[in-house]
């Protein structure tokens, strides 16, 4: 068993990665300005497109490595043109991709996202993402990374089925693990969380998937549910409120969001907080300190369009947590 007391010896050692990144990878055509709503048997128009990478974890990973981490992901494309876009856009965010899997026999996920004002009706083929397992992956990932981040399980089948190797392998190489299991878009919530969370060093969901994941409709019967269970600790993102941090011994930190006016939107502000908590917790900052980076990182992302947009570099996200928000960032 690792020991979560003391992360001293994992932050001093030598390892090529800090994080990797296990997850899901696609490509969304984003269409904006359309007419009226798809009906079968007829043809609208868009007047808009923007095809770009997508993927939860990639916006993670993304601004992970933005704000100076070093991060390498785990997830499998087709060997096809939108598995090259998908690549070579992590490449661009510096995150390493020598443990991408190009798969033959399957092609590579997309989402089409048809926009209308804030509003988004989503449809999503999961292609490579869903067949990609513990199998597929490199093992030499474990050896070579302090931690690694789990994230959509929901979305991605063989990787749910064989999650309790990867936390075994994990656990095996001393390598911490967190986890942000997203929304289940089928809404079965098919994950075996008592067996799981016991292994996950820091666990990060929001209220709504909490409350989903555990059968309750309240959230402090949700955080009474897991508690017995959690590995080492928890954030619960609470959207413009803030989060909530609670550790294995039952002791809590409230945070409150740091305020911004002027938010663009909140896309991906779950991910960019994970960027920047998992940022500190890799860099051995106590956990109220994670907390607070993430926070910041999570209302840094609500200043520009999208997920990544206010992360163009490092610079630019210290420039927005002095100027809009008097923070230093972690
Ligand atoms: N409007 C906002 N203003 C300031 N900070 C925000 C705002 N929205 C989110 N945040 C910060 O970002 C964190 C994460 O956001 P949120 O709770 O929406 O995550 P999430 O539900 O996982 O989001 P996602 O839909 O991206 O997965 C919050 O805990 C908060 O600190
Ligand atoms: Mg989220």
């Amino acid at each position: 068993m690792i020991k979560y007391t003391n992360y001293t010896d994992n932050t001093s050692e030598m390892k090529r990665f800090d994080i990797a990144a296990i997850g899901e990878l696609n490509v969304d055509f984003i269409l904006n300005g359309i007419e009226s709503e798809p009906e079968i048997g007829k043809e609208k128009f868009a007047s808009d497109m923007i095809v770009t990478l997508g993927s939860s974890t990639a916006i993670f990973a993304a601004n992970a490595a933005s704000i100076g981490s070093k991060v390498c992901f785990v997830g499998m494309t087709g060997n096809d043109m939108f598995g090259n876009l998908v690549a070579e856009s992590l490449q661009a965010k510096g995150v390493d991709t020598s443990y991408l899997i190009r798969s033959n026999d399957v092609a590579t996920g997309a989402t089409i996202c048809m926009s209308y004002g804030e509003d988004r009706a989503n449809l999503t083929y999961q292609g490579a993402m869903d067949v990609m397992g513990y199998d597929d992956m490199d093992l030499s990932v474990f050896e070579n990374t302090k931690h690694i981040h789990l994230s959509s399980l929901f979305m991605q089948t063989a990787l749910l089925r064989d999650i309790d190797k990867v936390l075994a392998k994990a656990e095996e190489n001393g390598v911490t693990v967190s986890l942000d299991t997203q929304w289940d878009p089928i809404e079965k919530w098919a994950m075996d969380w008592k067996n799981v969370l016991p292994h996950v060093t820091v666990f990060l969901p929001n209220e709504k998937e909490l409350m989903a994941l555990t059968g309750t409709s309240d959230v402090e019967e949700a955080i009474a549910a897991v508690q017995p269970y959690l590995g080492n600790a928890m954030v619960v993102k609470m959207g413009s409120k803030g989060s909530l941090l609670i550790k294995k011994d039952g002791s809590r930190n409230f945070l409150a969001s740091f305020f911004n006016k002027e938010v663009v939107d909140a896309i991906g502000a779950g991910d960019s907080f994970n960027s920047g908590f998992i940022s500190a917790f890799v860099a051995g900052h106590p956990l109220e300190d994670c907390q607070r980076n993430g926070n910041l990182t999570g209302a840094i992302n609500t200043t520009a369009a999208g997920g990544t947009g206010a992360f163009a570099s490092r610079e630019a996200a210290e420039k927005t947590a002095k100027e809009k928000f008097n923070v230093e960032l972690l």
